[in-house]
């Protein structure tokens, strides 16, 4: 899978992409993750992206031209499954999206600023909106890292324990169930007897309970 990410801070990723999971994924050439400097392609001397709003209001919004260059020249060389605008005012991001975005071999990122990007953006060539969540951040620079993290855990073979993502909450539209380590004691607190049992039918029975009473105390919505 190709990751293009447009941004006007480019250095912003170097740090969460480069530990763990997500650098072993680029090592293994399992996803290739590419950063594009939005200010390059300004034409004007300050190498600004952004203006006043039409209509008065607060806030500069990112211009349309620079933005169109950089996608252009990335759709020039290759077929874009789909070109995603991160911003808080569209459908909220879901393990369902997750899963579907990891199918597909190439997308464009784009990270908003300021109020946000001219419309005509939005509706001429993005062809999806992604919102992490009922807040707003102040950019969409760490809404595109936690973005990528999500997809690309879930490309077959950046996970070594294949079955280790499957069992993720969610994956079911429930939340995990308990999970436990050794000491099977610690200052008097136990680990539940039945996962000691070496009984694999009993603790599957269990997690699944476990899990579904912590969906309904939780996440009741996810039930529905
Ligand atoms: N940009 C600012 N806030 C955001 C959010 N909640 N989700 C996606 N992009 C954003």
């Amino acid at each position: 899978m190709r990751i293009d990410i447009i941004t006007i801070f480019p250095e912003y990723f170097t740090g969460p992409f480069s530990h763990s999971i997500l650098k072993r994924a680029q090592e293994k050439n399992l996803v290739n993750i590419h950063i594009h400097d939005l200010r390059k392609y300004s034409k004007n001397k300050q190498k600004s992206i952004d203006d006043y709003q039409f209509g008065g209001g607060a806030g500069m919004v990112m211009n349309i031209q620079p933005i169109d260059d950089c996608i252009s020249k990335l759709k020039s060389k290759r077929k874009y499954d789909e070109i995603i605008y991160l911003t808080p005012d569209s459908k909220s991001l879901n393990q369902e999206t997750c899963n579907s975005l990891s199918n597909l071999k190439n997308i464009i990122l784009l990270c908003g600023h300021y109020k946000g990007i001219d419309q005509r953006v939005r509706d001429q060539l993005i062809t999806m909106e992604i919102s992490i969540g009922d807040y707003v951040l102040t950019g969409g620079e760490l809404a595109a890292a936690v973005l990528t993290d999500s997809i690309v855990r879930l490309i077959p073979g950046v996970i070594s324990d294949e079955t280790s993502a499957l069992t993720d909450s969610f994956q079911d539209n429930l939340l995990s169930y308990p999970i436990y380590t050794r000491p099977n004691v610690y200052k008097g607190w136990k680990v539940p007897e039945v996962l000691l049992s070496g009984n694999q039918k009993l603790i599957e029975k269990w997690r699944e309970e476990k899990s579904l009473e912590r969906t309904k105390n939780i996440r009741p919505d996810l039930l529905k």
